[in-house]
């Protein structure tokens, strides 16, 4: 199906009602919306239709066996998607809702199978973002999205991505500016013995460990090398993802050793005639001599960082690099959910200097 897609502006300052309104008259009816969320831009369609699931399905180009959130504007919703909750889930949502905190607990009856990918969970968030909480509570009902991104490519973090990718495949895309948090939201998965991180994210391991017990990774979203004979636990995280069209290698290691390597790399590649680019930070970006030096900001600021990932690349794809040479990070707080992305990015192609 082919559609005009509109691009509608809300102003935060000063809300046009009349956008959320179309917005939600179109969740209701079936269609599909991009709207903004604090932590990435979702493709959201009604939660309880299983054709709005497909049609998302559809317009990201996604397999179907991997599972939509279902994003609620009010924590006791949980109790209407979801059953079997254990008590201590509380204690998250207490904590952390409205937030960039995803839960995932045994799914109830009204959520078709079409939305969790055939499982017998559902993965439940419950965001911050204003016109994200307004467009779940006007359209009446609850909202499974994904990231708004085509499949396989970054998360959208502006609504020019957004159009980027879907141009032509959705009626309306919200504008409501860039992101603030610019990664997925952290998904810890209840269901099992040990309540564990699938996918981490701008709540930290060390914030989940404050208020529960024996929180644990999937140990195959914390792994640097290929995991063999291991299956990520969240279906989507075994998909290559956020992979730019050029080849990116990152080194780890000691700065200045890094940097020096990244530099002969680039030597090397110029001196076969390739366009080669850099993911550079603040600090390095003077020291190399690439075709594009792309900075992710300060290492000061973990959440500088993190902002600005999935933009930059997708910048290296439209200045056309051929190999794109990149920086490690620590992993401890944020840092975990940054190193995550960018190792799937890469395709584990991360060389230790
Ligand atoms: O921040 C976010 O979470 C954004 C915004 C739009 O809310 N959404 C998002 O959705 O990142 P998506 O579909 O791109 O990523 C959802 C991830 C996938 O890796 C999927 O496999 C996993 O969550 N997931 C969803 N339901 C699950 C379930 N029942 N069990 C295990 N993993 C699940
Ligand atoms: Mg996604």
């Amino acid at each position: 199906m082919d559609y005009e897609t509109k691009v509608l502006k809300i102003d935060r300052d000063n809300w046009d009602k009349s956008v959320l309104e179309e917005a939600a008259g179109l969740i209701a009816a079936g269609e599909l919306v991009a709207f903004p969320t604090e932590t990435v831009y979702g493709l959201g369609g009604n939660a309880l239709n299983p054709d709005a699931s497909k049609k998302i399905y559809a317009a990201k180009g996604r397999p179907s066996d991997n599972p939509l959130i279902v994003h609620i504007a009010d924590a006791k919703d949980i109790y209407k998607v979801g059953r079997d909750i254990p008590q201590y889930a509380e204690v998250l949502m207490d904590k952390f809702w409205p937030g960039p905190l995803t839960i995932i607990v045994k799914r109830a009856d009204i959520i078709p199978t079409t939305t969790t990918g055939g499982l017998d969970t559902v993965a439940v968030r419950l965001p911050s973002d204003e016109i994200a909480r307004e467009l779940i509570r006007q359209s009446g009902t609850f909202i499974a999205a994904p990231s708004a991104n085509a499949s396989g490519r970054p998360s959208t973090t502006r609504a020019e991505h957004c159009v980027e990718d879907l141009s032509g495949k959705i009626p309306l895309i919200i504008d409501g500016g860039p992101v603030t948090i610019g990664l997925e939201s952290t998904i810890v998965d209840l269901t099992g013995d040990e309540p564990m991180i699938l996918r981490p994210g701008y709540i930290t391991f060390e914030m989940l460990s404050e208020v529960l017990e024996g929180v644990t990774y999937d140990p195959v979203v914390v792994s640097t090398s290929k995991p063999e004979n291991m299956v990520a636990k969240a279906p989507g995280m075994k998909y290559r993802h956020y992979a730019p069209k050029g080849e990116l290698v990152i080194y780890s290691g000691a700065a200045d050793k890094v940097s020096s390597r990244i530099n002969q790399e680039i030597n090397d590649k110029k001196a076969q005639g390739y366009k080669v680019a850099v993911l550079a930070t603040d600090e390095t970006k003077d020291s190399y001599q690439a075709d594009y030096i792309v900075s992710l900001g300060s290492r000061e600021s973990v959440d500088d960082l993190a902002r600005h990932l999935f933009e930059v690349l997708r910048d290296f794809d439209k200045l056309g690099a051929q190999y794109i040479y990149g920086e490690s990070f620590e992993t401890d707080g944020f840092g975990q959910a940054i190193m995550n992305r960018l190792i799937k990015a890469c395709g584990y192609n991360i060389i230790n200097v």
